[in-house]
């Protein structure tokens, strides 16, 4: 117990520093100078969340209904565009979110992605993602609803739920507990057979331990600013 929340302590005292940034393409994000470490890419936030996660992992996805998990619902803009993108694909969409140490609402008021998405009518949309309850389930519109889980990633423990995971958690090199062949095992057992997971890291010591944990795994192209991401897929 006592480990717990000294690690919960430590952990909210790293985040306090936090600051609003802006990126590359104009969208911005947020910095912990103690890590000096970034909740998106530097080189564009929403191009790097549409490469990563649209394009190599929504858009692989032929399921009319798709459940999805976001492993670290951060700012919330994985959720919001993959909300956007919806309503092209028109799925009938279950996103779950994972996330133990949310923003807060005066930070999320400083993010600039409704604008830079030219999205300004799906505001609300935008505020819904933070504003509704933890652990109930929300319904954003007829095709998308939100459940936010606000867990730990190591406590995840659910079988065969998901078919497709963004896993978003912050960098091996600040995080390396976030990305060991434990919690590999842990996001293999949450997927459906055939179910995807993708990530914008391309670590090397990422990859054996998606493999170890039984994916069949392939290296991407990465957004701007970075060679290569991983794929994988549960055999
Ligand atoms: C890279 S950021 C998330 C980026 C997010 N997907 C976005 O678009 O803003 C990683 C997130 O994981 C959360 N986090 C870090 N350690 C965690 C843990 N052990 N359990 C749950 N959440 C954690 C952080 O609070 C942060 O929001």
């Amino acid at each position: 117990m006592r480990i717990f929340f000294n690690n919960i302590i430590f952990f909210v005292n790293i985040l306090k520093d936090r600051q609003i940034i802006i990126t590359s393409d104009g969208s911005k994000s947020i910095y912990i100078p103690k890590w000096e470490e970034t909740y998106h890419s530097r080189h564009g936030a929403i191009t790097e969340a549409y490469h990563v996660f649209i394009e190599m992992g929504l858009k692989k996805c032929i399921q009319k209904e798709l459940k999805i998990a976001e492993i670290g619902l951060g700012t919330g803009l994985n959720c919001l565009i993959t909300f956007l993108e919806n309503k092209q694909l028109n799925k009938k969409i279950s996103y779950t979110a994972y996330e133990a140490f949310p923003i807060t609402e005066v930070e999320a008021n400083k993010l600039n992605y409704m604008e830079v998405l030219q999205a300004e009518k799906y505001q609300s949309i935008y505020e819904r993602i933070h504003q509704s309850d933890w652990g109930k389930p929300v319904s954003l519109d007829e095709n998308f609803s939100l459940l936010k889980k606000k867990e730990k990633f190591q406590d995840i423990n659910d079988q065969s739920c998901f078919h497709l995971i963004y896993f978003d958690a912050f960098a091996p090199r600040v995080q390396p507990e976030l990305w060991t062949l434990e919690i590999m095992q842990k996001m293999y057992k949450a997927l459906v057979p055939n179910g995807i997971f993708v990530t914008y890291s391309a670590k090397g010591s990422v990859r054996r331990n998606l493999q170890e944990a039984g994916f069949e795994v392939k290296k991407l192209p990465g957004p701007p600013g970075k060679r290569e991401m991983l794929f994988a897929r549960k055999k």
